[in-house]
């Protein structure tokens, strides 16, 4: 049966493969791509997305995906998960951007923000995008209820992290960018959390606009299919900071566990660093959109 919904996970990778690159060999030299991410260094601009209760099928994979992070020097994020899930993530030692959901119940925030500064989170923050179900209703995961959040309300989380660094994940707009940072976010991950709201415009489209509305305001990352280093170097060139990778490295945890992880970072990041050299960059800061061309 065709199936004729609007999927934007197929306009995403479409959009993707429509750009292509121009290359500047000539005064080129071997790049690095190590990247400032709010504040510290790291090895590469890939990082991981946020995932839940993957531990309940499969015991020992956030931890082993953590550690796959950590060894490739590369950032950890999370999503949804039990507190036990939760510490396994933190003793690995990867520095861990813990995504909360958007709980219709705010004890639930404040308490998950808590544990977060407990142990030694990197960043924490929110998927603003779980609001909404399918069927005319908040969403609900389980029996968690959700509701879209108020910049009030996105303010008091910001507070309640301290000195920890909030990231807003979900953002697909310039308005909604605009009302991240009034809330005092330090990043948005622009994204459309794997196809969540059919339709929606792919993330590189509209990351252009959100950089061009933000400046150095915050920080910009992006997800939505990235398979590869030149997906990523395209995402840095339309103005993302960092890169997160999901599916493509869920995959490689199923394959083979921590160690996997780490070879597909270090892969991804060997690629991007090929295509920086081709183009002239010398560091990721430097990539741009002027070896950009746009497929019709
Ligand atoms: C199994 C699975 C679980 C996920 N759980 C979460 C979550 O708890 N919180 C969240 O913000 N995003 C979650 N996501 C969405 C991803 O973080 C990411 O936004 C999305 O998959 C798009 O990236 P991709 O195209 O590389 O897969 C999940 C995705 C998958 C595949």
């Amino acid at each position: 049966m065709a199936d004729n919904r609007c999927d934007s996970n197929r306009y995403t990778r479409e959009y993707l493969d429509s750009l292509m690159i121009e290359q500047r060999v000539i005064d080129s030299v071997l790049p690095t791509a190590k990247t400032r991410i709010l504040g510290k260094e790291f090895a590469t601009p890939v990082m991981n997305s946020a995932f839940s209760h993957l531990g309940k099928a499969h015991p020992g994979y956030p931890a082993a995906m953590a550690e796959g992070f950590r060894a490739a020097g590369a950032l950890n994020m999370w999503g949804m998960s039990t507190d036990e899930e939760m510490e396994s993530i933190y003793a690995s030692g990867a520095d861990t951007i813990e995504i909360i959901k958007p709980y219709l119940e705010e004890d639930k925030i404040f308490r998950r923000i808590e544990f977060a500064r407990a142990h030694g989170a990197f960043a924490v923050g929110m998927d603003i995008d779980h609001a909404y179900g399918r069927n005319g209703a908040y969403d609900e995961v389980g029996p968690e209820k959700m509701e879209p959040k108020t910049v009030a309300q996105l303010r008091s989380y910001v507070q309640a992290a301290g000195d920890l660094p909030f990231v807003v994940k979900g953002v697909l707009s310039v308005s909604d960018a605009c009302k991240c940072a009034e809330a005092g976010a330090g990043a948005i991950v622009v994204s459309h959390h794997h196809g969540i709201f059919d339709g929606a415009v792919p993330p590189l489209q509209i990351l252009p606009k959100i950089k061009e509305a933000m400046g150095d305001r915050m920080e910009l990352f992006v997800d939505g299919g990235f398979v590869s280093g030149l997906d990523v170097f395209k995402a840095l060139a339309l103005g993302a900071r960092a890169v997160s990778v999901s599916r493509h490295i869920l995959e490689k945890t199923y394959e083979s566990g921590a160690a996997g992880v780490e070879q597909e970072i270090r892969k991804m990041t060997g690629e991007l660093v090929s295509v920086m050299g081709r183009c002239g960059f010398r560091t990721t800061q430097e990539i741009d959109d002027t070896v950009l061309w746009y497929r019709a």
